[in-house]
């Protein structure tokens, strides 16, 4: 099948109690590793691509390698996705360039220039048989003990997130309630706010929620890079359950980036050391590419429970 939206993937995964894996790709191995473990799992996947991975790879080596991935997996429904779209014209380009869905992060905008520009958004990608992802509240960063006050100024308010989608007509939306991106997710205990996860849901049922910043930091990847020369002490990202849970209350897609660097650079780190003499390229970027398709595995069995939907 073509590259698909995620409409009918959000509706599905609704309606069967699972979340559909968004993970982002930056070059050929992390895309065949990502559609390898969907398509021996027999589940969607979206691939998704950042404004930095498009500045990196550029736009037409990314859809051309997602397009074979397509073209390999013919199984399986795969989305492709602009991740943090950050202006109209970024999004345009995507949407013209044979995207299936963006995303429009204005929500460091106020209330009003994020409608503003998420319904500009919307409209030309509806006008052109795109979805649209938008964000309302801000990701946590790495503070420590956040304050209930501190909470509710960056945590997605729920009757904004109503009216929000109401006035946006936006497809799916990235709510914050304590996540946030990278390998530094939490300074002490974990925490996410799942009161206010469940109020959002209630008030927009309909509405695809998108997790952010969902990365566990796994603690195999993360003791084999510092096993192999890394220095990444203290990475702490989202407990597994927590995810589990998530789900459970509206939460459609999972997005997950850094689990994906760590994989991929604990077996090069690995491999460089083990085998100082080896200078092939093949050599070290197969077993980065086997460790994705295992951890994505994982991430889709164990933790989505997104196995044999199609
Ligand atoms: O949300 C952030 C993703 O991990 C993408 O990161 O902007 O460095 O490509 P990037
Ligand atoms: P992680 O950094 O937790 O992988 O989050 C990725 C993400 O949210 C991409 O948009
Ligand atoms: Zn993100």
């Amino acid at each position: 099948m073509p590259l698909v939206t995620t409409t009918e993937m959000f509706k599905k995964a609704y309606n069967g109690g699972y979340a559909v894996g968004a993970f982002n790709v930056n070059n050929m191995e992390i895309v065949q590793g990502i559609t390898e473990a969907a398509g021996e799992l027999k589940s969607p996947v979206i691939l998704q691509v950042s404004k930095g991975a498009r500045a990196y790879a550029n736009h037409t080596y990314l859809v051309k390698l997602v397009e074979a991935a397509v073209i390999e997996n013919p199984e399986i429904p795969i989305a492709l996705h602009l991740d943090h779209g950050d202006s109209f014209e970024l999004c345009k380009s995507c949407i013209d360039g044979g995207f299936t869905s963006v995303m429009i992060d204005a929500s460091s905008k106020s209330f009003e220039d994020n409608i503003a520009l998420t319904k500009q958004v919307v409209e030309y990608a509806h006008a052109h048989g795109v979805v649209v992802e938008a964000e309302l509240g801000k990701l946590a960063g790495v503070e420590d003990n956040i304050s209930v006050d501190e909470r509710s100024a960056k945590f997605t308010d729920p009757a904004e997130a109503q009216e929000f989608v109401e006035r946006t007509g936006v497809d799916s939306l990235a709510i914050a309630i304590g996540t946030s991106h990278g390998a530094y997710k939490f300074k002490g205990e974990p925490y996410l706010d799942f009161e206010r996860l469940k109020e959002i849901h209630s008030l927009i049922p309909e509405t695809p929620l998108v997790l952010h910043g969902a990365s566990t930091v796994l603690r195999e990847f993360v003791d084999r890079c510092n096993e192999y020369g890394g220095q990444i002490p203290g990475a702490q990202g989202v407990p597994e359950e927590m995810i589990r849970e998530a789900t459970k209350y509206g939460i459609c897609k999972v997005n997950i980036d850094t689990d994906l660097r760590l994989a991929m650079t604990a077996e090069i780190r690995r491999f460089l050391i083990e085998s100082p003499s080896e200078f092939d390229p093949r050599k070290y970027l197969g077993p980065a590419r086997d460790a994705i398709q295992r951890m994505v595995q994982h991430k889709i069995r164990d933790v989505l429970n997104a196995s044999n939907t199609l």
